[in-house]
């Protein structure tokens, strides 16, 4: 029973298929689940080879594993990778790569909006141990071109950027960061391998939060980093992950995952779509002052976004008229919406950047960074599109009720309150 070469074929094929011959395990459809962490040698010789290298066998699953390399061979044939690395976390995979990557002395450049926890790690970690961190507005390359230095080692970015959704261009980005001799990292856990690919525009790494899209049902923790250049991959390894942070991913996650990029197309095509139609939505409603979704021609990045990505994401940032108020109002009106952070999940989730997931930024910090506080991200789910949009809609209603009672001149002291269900 022989099976076609699983290495070839479109995205949902090779994401179904790739690596993997049930053939070779006794006609099992599903790769088995090796849990074990350390794997027996015929001889002490070959155990002692395995260690300098010689060897390529397993010997401990914090270095290596079967499973795990099953999919770390998917991700890198899905983002046309020559390797990947997979971690318990994303925050495992983006801080065993800087650590991999950098040294005392070193720049990291990066861009103004990052998710909270990388912005942390930049500013309160990594910068404890000498190396420097620059923010630049890189939706404008030609501020990258001005920042770049002698010291800059890395150019780090998330497109679309975590919670404001604005995107870098990256192969602008990056031919300017090699021309300078600095590397590219895009954390692009937003997009996915499906909807973009920051190594065929030039970028040396992509990092993914695998707990999202990729996993897909929040059922798990897990990160990925995809590697243009095999020696980097093999240094993230051998360093950042067996040394720097041991953030080592079960062999049931990587199962999971791999359940997860079976439906990894269908799950984005879906999110898309009904993103585009809340987001048109949203912005319609009198509620409303701004949505920024790269699917609307009002974004101004519209145009960027048709050229890097294949669609406009799943996930949605907007704010109301009645700013902090009126979106708090909103949010805990919602019904069917479910107040949470995460993303990428088939539930969807609403929450509040300024006192969740960005919290690590000073006011101060957010305000320098484009993060306002009234800003509210949905990640949109895979719920009938028609529910969310009544949803939605009821919750809007209010939180414009409530901002036209609270305005000056309001004339509307019976409309209903934040509380009263619609
Ligand atoms: C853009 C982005 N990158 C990285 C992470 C970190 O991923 P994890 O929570 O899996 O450590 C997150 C988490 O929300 C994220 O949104």
């Amino acid at each position: 029973m022989g099976k076609a070469n699983t290495h070839t074929g479109g995205f949902s094929t090779r994401a179904i298929h790739f690596g993997y011959n049930p053939a070779d395990h006794q006609g099992a459809l599903v790769p088995p689940i090796y849990t074990s962490a350390t794997f027996a040698f015929p001889d002490v010789g070959y155990g002692g080879r395995c260690f300098t290298g010689e060897e390529n066998g397993y010997f401990y699953t914090r270095i290596a594993n079967p499973t795990l390399a099953l999919l770390e061979g998917r991700l890198a044939s899905l983002e046309q990778g020559v390797g990947a690395v997979v971690f318990g976390s994303g925050m495992g995979a983006i801080t065993a790569t800087l650590w991999s990557m950098l040294e005392p002395g070193d720049e990291v450049l990066a861009d103004m909006t990052l998710y909270g926890c990388t912005f942390s790690f930049l500013n309160h970690g990594l910068a404890r141990f000498g190396v420097s961190v620059r923010h630049v507005d890189m939706t404008n390359p030609a501020n990258v071109a001005a920042a770049l230095g002698d010291k800059t080692r890395v150019v780090y970015l998330e497109s679309p950027a975590n919670p404001n959704m604005r995107l870098v261009n990256i192969a602008a980005v990056s031919a300017l960061a090699h021309a300078s001799g600095a590397k590219v990292v895009v954390d692009n856990t937003y997009c996915t391998p499906y909807l973009q690919q920051p190594l065929l525009l030039g970028a040396d790494v992509s990092v993914h939060s695998m707990t999202k899209y990729l996993g897909g049902h929040g059922d798990l923790t897990a990160g990925a980093a995809v590697f243009a250049d095999a020696e980097l991959a093999q240094r993230v390894r051998l360093y950042g992950l067996k040394d720097m942070t041991g953030a080592v991913m079960s062999a049931q996650d990587a199962h999971l995952v791999m359940r997860g990029l079976k439906t990894l197309a269908l799950r984005m095509d879906r999110h898309c779509q009904s993103a585009q139609t809340l987001a048109d939505f949203i912005a319609a409603h009198p509620a409303t002052a701004v949505v920024h979704y790269p699917g609307l021609p009002s974004f101004p990045q519209h145009a960027l976004a048709k050229q890097q990505m294949r669609q406009m994401g799943g996930m949605i940032a907007f704010e109301l008229q009645g700013g902090l108020e009126a979106g708090m109002c909103f949010m805990d009106a919602l019904q069917l919406v479910t107040r949470a952070v995460s993303l990428g999940d088939a539930e969807t989730l609403a929450q509040h950047p300024a006192s969740m997931t960005h919290s690590v930024y000073t006011p101060e910090e957010r305000a320098a960074h484009g993060i306002s506080e009234g800003l509210v991200r949905m990640s949109v789910g895979l719920e009938d599109v028609t529910d969310l949009l009544d949803d939605i809609g009821q919750a809007l209603d209010l939180a414009h009720a409530k901002a036209l009672r609270s305005a000056p001149k309001a004339q509307t002291a019976a409309a209903p309150s934040c509380s009263e269900p619609a």
